[in-house]
């Protein structure tokens, strides 16, 4: 993987730390839906974190959970420790993870969820298996792994997301709007079922997928 962190904006820097505009606007309603699931006392493990924003947001607005950032990319990873400064301790040192590296899982402890935003459309396909067969290991049964991003959903997809997804395909052939079909499919193929979905604002979606 090249070392260019993947996203598609113009970020602000204070030293390693870097504030993401988009990250900033979707916290609101993450927030909302997110911090009434998550288990107490969970450990949550976050794939593709990026600045680490809303690993923070989510220690912030829960005192109890823990969090393990992590993210292919160095500079995104130092932001990520940076940030955890704001929140005691409970953002946990950011791990090197890319998802579709062979069995990325194998020297993980169990989390008791897993959230990822925003990261299936701008990695290649395999980024969605990779995630699946990742969490089928990590989560132990009846735990949730959480989806947050825009996706195609047949004749209701947003126009909004038929524009984006060719704007992606333009900048690299490997990315673009995954259909929810697919990455349901997916997912199940390795027993989590898909158990929510809510639609978010500018028409994101965060899925649920449950360990079965
Ligand atoms: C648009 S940013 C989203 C960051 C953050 N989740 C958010 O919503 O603000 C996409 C992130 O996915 C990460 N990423 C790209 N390919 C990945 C892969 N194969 N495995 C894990 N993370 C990946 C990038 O490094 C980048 O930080």
């Amino acid at each position: 993987m090249s070392n260019t962190p993947k996203h598609l904006e113009e970020r602000k820097k204070t030293g390693v730390r870097e504030y993401s505009p988009t990250a900033e606007r979707n916290t609101p309603p993450l927030l909302d839906v997110l911090t009434p699931l998550w288990p107490k006392n969970a450990h949550i493990l976050e794939v593709a974190s990026g600045t680490g924003q809303h690993a923070a947001a989510f220690c912030t607005a829960r005192p109890d959970i823990s969090w393990q950032p992590s993210d292919p990319h160095l500079a995104a990873r130092e932001s990520q420790d940076d940030w955890g400064q704001d929140v005691q301790g409970r953002m946990k040192p950011a791990l090197e993870i890319d998802v579709t590296a062979d069995k990325w899982w194998r020297k993980l402890q169990e989390y008791d969820a897993m959230f990822c935003a925003n990261m299936i459309h701008i990695a290649p396909p395999e980024s969605v298996e990779g995630l699946a067969a990742g969490a089928a290991k990590v989560l132990p049964t009846g735990a949730s792994l959480y989806l947050y991003g825009p996706f195609q959903e047949g004749a209701e997809t947003a126009e909004s997301n038929l524009t984006f997804d060719e704007s992606l395909k333009c900048r690299n052939p490997d990315w673009g709007v995954r259909h929810l079909s697919d990455v349901k499919h997916i997912f199940a193929t390795y027993g989590l079922k898909l158990s929510k979905r809510v639609v978010m604002p500018k028409e994101n979606r965060l899925l649920a997928f449950k360990r079965s």
